[in-house]
């Protein structure tokens, strides 16, 4: 499904600063993180900060965009390139367009993936104006050919594009307008080193505290006119992996239970029950974690399980695991990576009730 006009790459796009993040077209942003449900979109893009000010945890990361945004404002100049990184759901999308707005500029989403030959990237860049933020999520996907059209569109804002073939081909030079790309990765590791080099700061977003989540989810509840005391939002707050897309994720779970069984106000209590019945326990370990879990410490009785193994096992991707579970759960230290492969902590034996075989 090739595009042939490069413009198709562009995933949504917003020119209005109070409508920017509504515009995001649904369907398109479903090809970013195929796991999402339409309704949970819905919920994403309501409920997304609009402001820095808006934006809960990562302090520091704040503070820093702080400034570098402040500065390119003071001097008029285009903004550095950006790179976020960090598991799913964390706010690297939230927080791109957070930087544009504050920088009262457009920007332009699309994916690695959705970038399929270096003209469509060729045509998403000529395309911007002047200070325009261009989005790129899963960068790391590129493929090399539009990766190599990017080292000279980022450091000097022109493009080579090679005309013909063979011995008649041309190589012409096209200038574009000076624009700020927003790179984001689940893992910084996979960006190719030339590509990593030329992002002006890379920044790290963190798994966020059981109070901050519990922020956000009050905020949430607030937008979405959902009755719920502190202790409720601690208690959806600390099943939600370190996660804002969770914590909204859960919220909307348990409101639905809350409005079946206590006239829709949510307190800890229904948000204990809630959450069990909907399978999060505790921890906020999802059927797939514990699934991990259960394969290191009973299927695989305690020796250490290699990547590849363990991703055939669970009939899973193996940088799905890399990505988006094994990080949570060395956090949370119910798993350790050793030379020989992974294998599961006291913590998770007693998670799971079971007898930790070195006692
Ligand atoms: N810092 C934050 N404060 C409040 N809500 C947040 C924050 N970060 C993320 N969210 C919520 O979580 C959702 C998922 O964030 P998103 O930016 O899509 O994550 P990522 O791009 O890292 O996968 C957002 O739609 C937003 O509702
Ligand atoms: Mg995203």
């Amino acid at each position: 499904m090739a595009a042939d006009m490069g413009g198709d790459s562009v995933l949504w796009e917003a020119d209005d600063a109070s409508s920017r993040v509504e515009s995001q077209n649904i369907s398109n942003t479903r090809a970013m993180d195929p796991a999402l449900s339409d309704e949970d979109l819905g919920i994403d893009r309501s409920l997304r900060p609009k402001r820095l000010e808006e934006y809960i945890g990562q302090s520091r990361v704040k503070e820093n965009l702080r400034v570098l945004i402040e500065a390119s404002l003071q001097r008029n100049e285009t903004m550095d390139h950006l790179l976020f990184s960090g598991p799913p759901g964390l706010g690297k999308t939230t927080l791109a367009t957070v930087v544009a707005n504050e920088l009262g500029v457009n920007i332009k989403a699309t994916s690695g993936p959705a970038i399929e030959r270096a003209g469509d990237l060729a045509a998403i860049l000529t395309n911007l104006e002047p200070g325009d933020v261009l989005f790129i999520d899963e960068i790391h996907r590129l493929n090399h050919s539009v990766e190599e059209v990017l080292y000279p569109a980022m450091e000097d804002y022109f493009l080579d594009i090679v005309i013909g073939k063979g011995p008649a081909a041309r190589s012409l030079r096209l200038d574009i307008v000076p624009f700020t790309l927003i790179g984001a990765t689940t893992r910084t590791g996979l960006l190719t080193g030339p590509l990593r080099d030329r992002f002006g700061m890379a920044f790290r977003l963190d798994y966020y505290s059981t109070e901050e989540l519990a922020d956000i989810v009050m905020r949430s509840a607030g937008k979405l006119g959902v009755g719920i005391d502190r202790d409720g939002a601690l208690e959806i707050a600390s099943r939600s992996r370190g996660t804002p897309r969770l914590a909204n994720r859960l919220l909307k779970r348990v409101r639905d239970f809350a409005e079946v069984k206590a006239q829709g106000y949510i307190n800890d209590t229904i948000a204990a029950e809630a959450l069990s019945f909907f399978e999060v326990d505790e921890l906020g370990l999802d059927i797939m974690d514990n699934k991990i879990l259960s394969l290191l410490t009973q299927t695989f009785a305690g020796r250490p399980v290699g990547l590849n193994t363990l991703a055939s096992a669970l009939g899973e991707d193996a940088h799905t695991i890399e990505d988006v579970y094994e990080p949570f759960l060395l956090q949370k230290g119910l798993i350790d990576r050793t030379a020989k492969g992974r294998v599961a902590t006291k913590r998770a034996y007693d998670h799971l009730g079971i007898r930790y075989p070195m006692d």
